[in-house]
């Protein structure tokens, strides 16, 4: 069975409680496995599908409840020769997050939170969004049959996320400002008016994302990698990886543990400084600034959990500019066919600037974890990428812009 506990001072609360944060000390809360309770083997898990719910045992809903699922999970761990000779490391792979049913790993926290949101009695659902989880929680909102408020940064959304949260009839609000400013009033507008929040500071749905490392695990036939490299904003979801890989180890499913890695955008890298800075919390950054929209945070309300995870794993943080986001993007798309959004590239960036300081070595078995899909923000394409010409419809003309 599982608890609420706050990671600050430990104490324990009634897991129906709609809580975001200890009441107590305001510290953030995490979900505890009792893990000696649970029997799970390798055998047992692969008579299973491959999607999420395979390691359901792991997932903290109530066994009655009507689990709300698109089907997420279940991503692809690609091996990546091209790019192993191209960064010049020995084994590589890439787990696109991209394939999931929204186009995300919001997906897997959505499933579980939307569950939790239905089983705690919620008739709406609420988040503020750089762009990808109002796109899913509207998605699994809507497959809920319940209400779904998304808060934007208005203007700062790409496209594709904003189409996606329209098209599934969630309320999407922009509020002039940006996604901290967003998130500070959707928390208080949930407590307020009884909308179930579910932002990364949610943390029954940081429990689905830790199925990230459980099929990483599982596709390296139960073993970890040396390293795992994440894109990083709020801090949610590389607290939830490292989460993940120590059930796994603790369950006795993989031998030992891979050291985490973060990647920031460099105008939006709270985590990084104050990670280098050797601090133990975060300096919030008021106007975060990249084009990676996604991961244009400055004060990320995981940060303690992302931190606590780099201690323990004897982790990284780095960051990269916006052209070595683009040259990333170029690598991924061109070298392997797998596209994905900027925030996504930021992986890949980081993994390259991280060898080249000798911070990595190239004997290391890496994951680089892709986010989101390249169809989310096509602008960026548009604006970054070569243009298509035009020509009148002669064979000549044809010829000509061809051979020259
Ligand atoms: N990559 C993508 C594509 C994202 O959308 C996000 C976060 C991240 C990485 C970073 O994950 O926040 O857990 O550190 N997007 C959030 C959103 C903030 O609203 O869609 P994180």
């Amino acid at each position: 069975m599982f608890v609420l506990r706050c990671i600050e001072c430990g104490r324990e609360y009634d897991r129906r409680a709609m809580i975001y944060q200890c009441p107590g000390c305001s510290g953030l809360l995490e979900v505890v496995f009792q893990l000696e309770d649970v029997q799970l083997s390798r055998a047992e898990l692969e008579r299973r599908p491959f999607n999420l719910w395979r390691y359901r045992e792991l997932m903290p809903v109530e066994n009655s409840t009507r689990v709300v699922s698109l089907n997420e999970g279940g991503t692809p761990l690609y091996r990546a020769r091209a790019l192993e000779e191209e960064l010049g490391i020995k084994e590589l792979y890439v787990k696109n997050e991209g394939a999931n049913p929204t186009g995300s790993f919001k997906d897997r926290g959505m499933t579980v939170g939307v569950t939790k949101a239905l089983e705690l009695g919620a008739r709406a659902v609420g988040c503020a969004s750089t762009g990808n989880t109002s796109a899913s929680l509207a998605a699994y909102a809507a497959r809920a049959g319940i209400k779904c408020l998304v808060l934007l940064p208005a203007g700062k959304i790409a496209i594709g996320k904003l189409a996606q949260a329209l098209l599934h009839g969630a309320q999407v609000i922009g509020i002039k400002a940006n996604f901290d400013v967003a998130l500070k009033l959707i928390r208080e507008l949930c407590v307020k008016h009884n909308i179930y929040l579910l932002n990364s500071i949610n943390p029954w749905r940081l429990e689905g994302q830790k199925s990230e490392a459980f099929e990483i695990a599982d596709q390296l036939n139960f073993s970890a990698p040396d390293r795992v490299v994440v894109p990083v904003g709020n801090c949610g979801n590389i607290s939830a990886i490292w989460k993940g890989f120590r059930e796994f180890h603790e369950l006795g499913l993989i031998d030992t543990l891979p050291v985490m890695t973060g990647v920031q955008a460099e105008g939006a890298s709270p985590l990084v400084k104050a990670f280098k800075a050797g601090k133990s919390s975060i300096e919030p950054e008021p106007q975060p600034e990249t084009i990676a929209t996604a991961i244009r945070i400055g004060a990320p309300v995981n940060a303690p959990k992302a931190l606590r995870a780099l201690r323990e794993s004897n982790g990284v943080a780095e960051s990269v500019t916006d052209e070595e986001i683009i040259e990333a993007q170029k690598l991924l798309a061109r070298r392997l066919g797998i596209g994905v959004e900027p925030a996504s590239a930021a992986s890949i960036a980081g993994l390259r600037k991280l060898l080249e300081a000798g911070e990595i070595a190239r004997d290391e078995r890496v994951v680089c974890v892709t986010t989101g899909h390249a169809l989310k923000d096509p602008e960026v394409i548009f604006s970054r990428y070569e243009k298509p010409v035009e020509i009148e419809p002669s064979i000549e003309a044809l010829e000509k812009v061809i051979y020259g």
